[in-house]
C-alpha cells in the first residue's frame, strides 16, 4: 500500500475503534425493529428497517439513496461514486429482514431485545443479517469522517425478502442493472470458520426450491371408528408420500432429480478432505444421539453443502391438542423444500417435484402442491482478484489467514447477480458457524462486528488502489 493510503486506512480504523460503543447501539436500535419478512403483519416493522438503514445511509454520505417497491418489501439502493473513475467500484449487498422468531419460549430474552452477555449480541438477526449489514455501514462510516470520502466507489443493494427467497431482487436485478453496475459484488451473510477468529471466505452456496403440499380427503373430520377403514386419512397419505420422496440414505428418488448434479472432483474433494472438521463437535453442538449416515460415499462435509438435501420444514393438520381425539382428519398439509447444488436448475427442480408428487397422489384424496419459492445455487471461483484482496484484509484484521468454504445456505441474489449482470461475489461474512441462524438465541460474537469493521475498512483500501479492471480480473 501507499504510505498514504496506509495513513488513511489507520485513521479510519482507529475511528472504527473508538467508536465501539456506537456500533453496538446501532445495531441494538435495528435489532429491535421485528422486520421478519414472512409474517404479513410486520409489514410496518420491515418497512421501518429499510427507514431506519436509509436514514444511516444518509447520514453517513450516501447519495442517491432509495427505497424501490417491490412484490415484497423494499430495495435499498444508495451509491458514493467520487472516488475517480480509474478506482474500482463494490457493489455491497446484505439484507434487513430476518427470520421469525418462533418457538419464541425457548428464547432467553424476548428475541427482539437485544442481550449482550459473555462477548455475544443475542438477537434475532443478530448474524443474519443485520450484525453484518452493521458492519458495512460503519466502515464506511468510519472513511467517510476520517478522510472525508470513500477510497473507492461503493454501491448499496440491501433487500428485505432474503429469508423469503429473494423474488423481489432476483426481478430487480433484471430491470435495473444501472443501479447494480460495479467490478465485483462484495456479500456479507455468511459465517467464519470457527469462534476462535479464524475468517472465512464462502465460494460456493446451495440452491433451493420450496414447496407446500395439501392432501384433502372427507369435507370435514370423521370418526376413525366409524369411517376407519373406508376412509384413506389425509395424514397417512401425506406422510406416505414425502416419505417415499426418499431413501434411508437420503437420496431424493424423484427420477431426474440428479440429472444434472455436479460430480465432485478429485480437487474438490482434496479440498474438503483438508477442512478442519470434527463430526463429534457436530454432533454434540446440536445435541443428537449420532449424526445420520446420510448419502453414500459422502462425508459429512461433503454432504453438508455439495449435495441436494430434501427437508420437512413443518406438518400440521387433524388433532395436536392435549389427550386424545379420534379422528380421521379432513385434510393435513406440510412445507418441504430441497437445497440444490450446481448445476441442479430450480425451476426445472420445482417441475419435476410437483408433477411427481401429482402422479403419485392416490385417487381417494385430493393433493394441492404449490411452488412457494426458489433460487439458484451458486459456486464462485476462488482465482477472481477480489478473493485474494479479501483474504489479505481479513487476514490483517483477524491475525489469521482466512478458510475457504462452500456453505450448505442459501443466498439466492448470489447466482442471480451473476447470471443477469454478470457480476461475480466475494462472500465475506463474519457471523458465528454456531450462532444460532434461524433458530432460538441467535446470537453473534461482538469481537467479529467491531474486527469485521475493521476488515472492510481495510478490504476497501486495498481495492481503491486497483483499478477497475484490475479488480475485475
Ligand atoms: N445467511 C443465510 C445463508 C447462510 C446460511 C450462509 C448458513 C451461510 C451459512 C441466509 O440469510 C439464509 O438463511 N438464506 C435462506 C435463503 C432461502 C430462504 C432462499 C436459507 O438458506 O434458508
Ligand atoms: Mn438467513
Amino acid at each position: 500500500m501507499t504510505l498514504e493510503m496506509t495513513a488513511a486506512t489507520d485513521a479510519a480504523l482507529d475511528h472504527a475503534r473508538a467508536g465501539r460503543e456506537k456500533t453496538l447501539a446501532d445495531l441494538d436500535e435495528l435489532l429491535r425493529i421485528e422486520s421478519v419478512s414472512a409474517d404479513p403483519a410486520r409489514d410496518g416493522a420491515v418497512r421501518e428497517a429499510a427507514r431506519w438503514v436509509m436514514d444511516r445511509l444518509v447520514s453517513i454520505g450516501f447519495e442517491h439513496v432509495a427505497a424501490h417497491e417491490t412484490s415484497g418489501h423494499p430495495i435499498i439502493t444508495a451509491d458514493w461514486l467520487h472516488a475517480g473513475e480509474d478506482r474500482p467500484t463494490v457493489l455491497v449487498y446484505c439484507h434487513y429482514d430476518v427470520q421469525p422468531s418462533d418457538p419464541e419460549e425457548e428464547w432467553v430474552r424476548p428475541p427482539f431485545e437485544p442481550r449482550h452477555e459473555d462477548g455475544r449480541i443475542y438477537a434475532r438477526g443478530a448474524g443474519d443479517d443485520k450484525g453484518q449489514l452493521v458492519i458495512h455501514l460503519r466502515a464506511a462510516e468510519a472513511w467517510m469522517r476520517t478522510a472525508g470520502r470513500l477510497p473507492l466507489n461503493v454501491r448499496i443493494f440491501f433487500e428485505g425478502d432474503e429469508e423469503v427467497g429473494s423474488e423481489p431482487a432476483d426481478r430487480f436485478i433484471l430491470e435495473h442493472p444501472e443501479l447494480l453496475a460495479a467490478d465485483v459484488c462484495v456479500v456479507s451473510d455468511t459465517g467464519m470458520q470457527d469462534d476462535d477468529g479464524t475468517p472465512a471466505l464462502t465460494y460456493g452456496l446451495r440452491g433451493i426450491a420450496y414447496f407446500e403440499v395439501k392432501v384433502s380427503g372427507p369435507f370435514q373430520d370423521l370418526h376413525s371408528g366409524e369411517y376407519g377403514g373406508a376412509i384413506a386419512n389425509p395424514a397417512n397419505v401425506l406422510v406416505k408420500m414425502l416419505a417415499s420422496l426418499q431413501d434411508e440414505r437420503g437420496r431424493v428418488t424423484i427420477p431426474g432429480f440428479y440429472d444434472r448434479v455436479r460430480p465432485l472432483t478429485d480437487a474438490d474433494r482434496t479440498a474438503y478432505a483438508e477442512i478442519p472438521f470434527d463430526p463429534e463437535e457436530l454432533r454434540d453442538a446440536v445435541e443428537v444421539p449420532a449424526l445420520w449416515d446420510g448419502e453414500e460415499g459422502y462425508s459429512v462435509l461433503e454432504r453438508l453443502s455439495a449435495r441436494p438435501t430434501f427437508d420437512i420444514n413443518g406438518m400440521w393438520g387433524g388433532y395436536s391438542g392435549d389427550g386424545a381425539k379420534t379422528i380421521i382428519p379432513a385434510w393435513a398439509a406440510a412445507k418441504f423444500s430441497t437445497r440444490l447444488v450446481p448445476d441442479q436448475d430450480f425451476h426445472e427442480i420445482e417441475r419435476i417435484v410437483v408433477d411427481h408428487l401429482r402422479s403419485i397422489a392416490p385417487p381417494e384424496v385430493r393433493v394441492d402442491v404449490r411452488v412457494i419459492h426458489g433460487g439458484a445455487p451458486a459456486l464462485t471461483t476462488l482465482d477472481h482478484p477480489a478473493v485474494a484482496v479479501a483474504a489479505d484484509a481479513l487476514e490483517a484484521a483477524f491475525g489469521r489467514r482466512p478458510v475457504f468454504l462452500r456453505s450448505g445456505g442459501s443466498i439466492p441474489v448470489v447466482a442471480a447477480l451473476e447470471a443477469h449482470a454478470g457480476l461475480k461475489s466475494v462472500l465475506v461474512g463474519f457471523a458465528s458457524p454456531n450462532g444460532n441462524f434461524h433458530a432460538p438465541n441467535e446470537w453473534m460474537p461482538e469481537a467479529n462486528v467491531h474486527v469485521g469493521i475493521e476488515a472492510i475498512v481495510r478490504l476497501w483500501g486495498a481495492m481503491g488502489e486497483m483499478t477497475g479492471a484490475r479488480l475485475r480480473g
